[in-house]
């Protein structure tokens, strides 16, 4: 028996790295999952752009009831190093890398929740997951939109977590992975070699997928999954009840 017998999980941005290696863990675990992609590996995963608000509703209506939805799919800015730049703070990120990378983490966040979010309620059922990141937790010196973007998806799943705590037993949940460097087209060679100079550790994805089991299994609200080296652990950060 695995932990998610016969549930049926959605995962974006599940063609590649983080996203891949949990959907193989899902698939390990028993579940029905479905890969949603911009860019789609295989002729089993669908095509989805997350910042498209209008895909969100057709790919929902086009699928069975989803007990799990892992919100992953993420960029860095477009033409900008993800560490370590000694560029111009801001003045070499145009409005089209702007827009792209809000698009793709912060939009397809808010949308693809937004999108799931009624039928779990009615059903009483489900969980979602976001891939946020250590960036979402702290400042981190290189791509500022990034740093930006995943600051707001953590305050989206804190606010999330609060208000689906004060609404009382919905069954549903919303939670956040912030996993520090993983290996993964993300992160290109050299920024890799540039953090492990650093003495900072670079994780393989499958250990977000066990940092993304605890998660699920939790079932807490708003709450935010640290996962660095060896390490995986809940942040200390609640969510305000606000009764
Ligand atoms: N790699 C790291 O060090 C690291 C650390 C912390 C958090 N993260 C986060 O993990 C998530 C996954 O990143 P990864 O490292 O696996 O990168 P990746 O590039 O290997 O995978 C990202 C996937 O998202 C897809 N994608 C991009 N834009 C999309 C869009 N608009 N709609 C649908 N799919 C889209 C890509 O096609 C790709 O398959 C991202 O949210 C990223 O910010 C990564």
């Amino acid at each position: 028996m695995g932990a998610l017998d016969g549930q049926h999980v959605l995962v974006t941005g599940g063609s590649s790295g983080i996203g891949k290696a949990c959907a193989d863990r899902y698939r390990a675990e028993g579940a029905v999952v479905h890969v949603a992609d911009l860019n789609p590996r295989s002729s089993d995963e669908l095509q989805l752009d997350v910042s498209d608000s209008a895909a969100w509703a057709a790919l929902v209506a086009s699928l069975p009831p989803l007990d799990v939805v892992h919100l992953n799919a993420g960029i860095t800015t477009p033409g900008r190093s993800p560490v370590g730049s000694r560029g111009a703070p801001l003045s070499d990120v145009t409005d089209d890398a702007y827009r792209a990378i809000v698009g793709a983490n912060l939009d397809g966040v808010f949308f693809g929740a937004r999108a799931v979010l009624p039928g779990m309620v009615e059903r009483g059922h489900g969980h979602v997951l976001v891939t946020a990141s250590m960036a979402g937790l702290g400042g981190m010196a290189g791509d500022i939109a990034y740093t930006t973007t995943k600051h707001a998806v953590v305050g989206f799943v804190r606010s999330l977590g609060a208000t689906l705590l004060q609404a009382g037993n919905t069954g549903v949940c919303v939670s956040a992975l912030c996993p520090g460097f993983v290996d993964t087209p993300l992160v290109p060679a050299d920024a890799q070699s540039f953090i492990k100079e650093m003495g900072l550790p670079v994780i393989e994805p499958a250990r977000v997928g066990d940092a993304a089991m605890q998660a699920i299994a939790a079932h807490s609200h708003g709450s935010q999954w640290i996962v660095w080296g060896d390490i995986i652990r809940e942040h200390d950060a609640s969510p305000i009840e606000l009764t």
